[in-house]
């Protein structure tokens, strides 16, 4: 797209998690996510700035708008540490009516319950595995719900919260399982129905007309039998363990043309029902008879190099510097038809 004025703003995780272990995860993929889409937007002639969103927000007001960014690229995955403000960024940067990319508030705050997205989804016929929401202090029937289980927490992502012991088989290990939720990180656990099978990640781009990427799968087949077949933490992140290294991106996945269509129908059905904006991707999981499940919408979903959106760009043909500029000028471009809209109608 043609330059512009870019501040890329981003946010800073804590290093330690709720529960007081170290985060291996975040602050080296977040400054390096960072640097590369610096290095992206200013191969493609941008004028690039970079803000970290700093805790005390009265100044930050100032600086953003001082910044004369005609785009505020959105790396901000969390505020205070708390991925549950990743919302009020946002919606801070809407009250200032500055376009930025990504998905709104609203969204970003919807997606981030994987309960209510479910009950979205469920209820426009969205296969969602069944599930049940187990908030401390309570013990909801799980009658209804079919062992196998997996145990996570409603409201994190990245695989927070997800080891091996999240499969579960039986109750004991089901409350065991949800307590170490509750007290770990402090917040209701979703128990939800266990899809044994493939896991597709489909990674989609655009806004009136969006367009599906070539869809990712997760390959489980070397890894050893007595390990659940999930990507779990130690499997996204712990570059040492077998998890790691036995779940192995394959992009793009070989399905029958008949289920690859379902798959693309369920994942954009998806990115509509929650108003997804930009970019997005949809977690699903193939059950035995070929259903595919949603599992979640990542409204921001990782753009780090070597994550799963970026290697299904690239087997579009799409390089990194690519996809990057492109969902700049969805932004944009979404954002200018916004303003004439808006400019264009009378006063009331
Ligand atoms: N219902 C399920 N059936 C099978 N595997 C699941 C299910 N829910 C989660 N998983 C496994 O756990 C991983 C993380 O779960 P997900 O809901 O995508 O949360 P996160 O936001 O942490 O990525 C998935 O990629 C998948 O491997
Ligand atoms: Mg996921």
């Amino acid at each position: 797209m043609t330059p512009r004025t870019i501040l890329i703003l981003y946010s800073l995780p804590h290093f330690l998690l709720p529960d007081g272990s170290v985060d291996v995860s975040s602050p080296k993929s977040v400054l390096g996510r960072l640097q590369a889409v610096k290095k992206a937007l200013a191969s493609r002639g941008h004028r690039v700035k970079v803000m970290e969103m700093k805790e005390n927000v009265s100044p930050m007001v100032g600086r953003i708008l001082r910044s004369k960014a005609e785009l505020i690229f959105n790396l901000c995955e969390e505020f205070r540490g708390q991925s549950r403000l990743e919302m009020n960024v946002a919606a801070l940067l809407e009250l200032l009516n500055v376009p930025f990319s990504g998905s709104s508030s609203l969204v970003l705050g919807l997606s981030q319950d994987k309960a209510k997205t479910k009950s979205i989804l469920a209820h426009y016929g969205v296969p969602t595995p069944a599930y049940v929401v187990w908030s401390p202090g309570e013990s909801p029937s799980v009658t209804h719900l079919k062992f196998p289980l997996i145990v996570k927490p409603l409201k994190e992502d990245a695989s927070l919260g997800i080891d091996n012991d999240a499969l579960v088989k039986n109750s004991a290990s089901l409350l065991r399982q949800a307590e170490k939720i509750h007290q770990s990180l402090h917040q209701p656990a979703l128990v939800e129905e266990y899809i044994e099978g493939r896991e597709l990640n489909v990674s989609i781009l655009g806004n009136e007309d969006p367009q599906i990427l070539p869809i990712s799968e997760i390959d489980f087949s070397t890894l050893p039998p007595h390990l659940p077949r999930i990507c779990g933490y130690d499997a996204k992140w712990v570059e040492t363990t077998p998890e790691f290294n036995h779940t192995v991106p394959l992009c793009p996945a070989l399905l029958l043309p008949r289920l690859e269509k379902w798959v693309r129908e369920v994942a954009l059905l998806s990115y509509r029902l929650m108003d997804c904006r930009d970019y997005a991707r949809v977690d699903i999981r193939l059950s035995p008879d070929g259903t595919p499940y949603v599992l979640e919408i990542n409204a921001n979903p990782d753009i780090s190099p070597d994550a799963g959106m970026p290697r299904s760009a690239a087997a579009a043909g799409l390089s990194y510097p690519q996809l990057i500029d492109r969902i700049a000028e969805l932004a944009f471009s979404r954002s200018q038809r916004f303003r004439g809209a808006a400019e264009s109608k009378p006063h009331e």
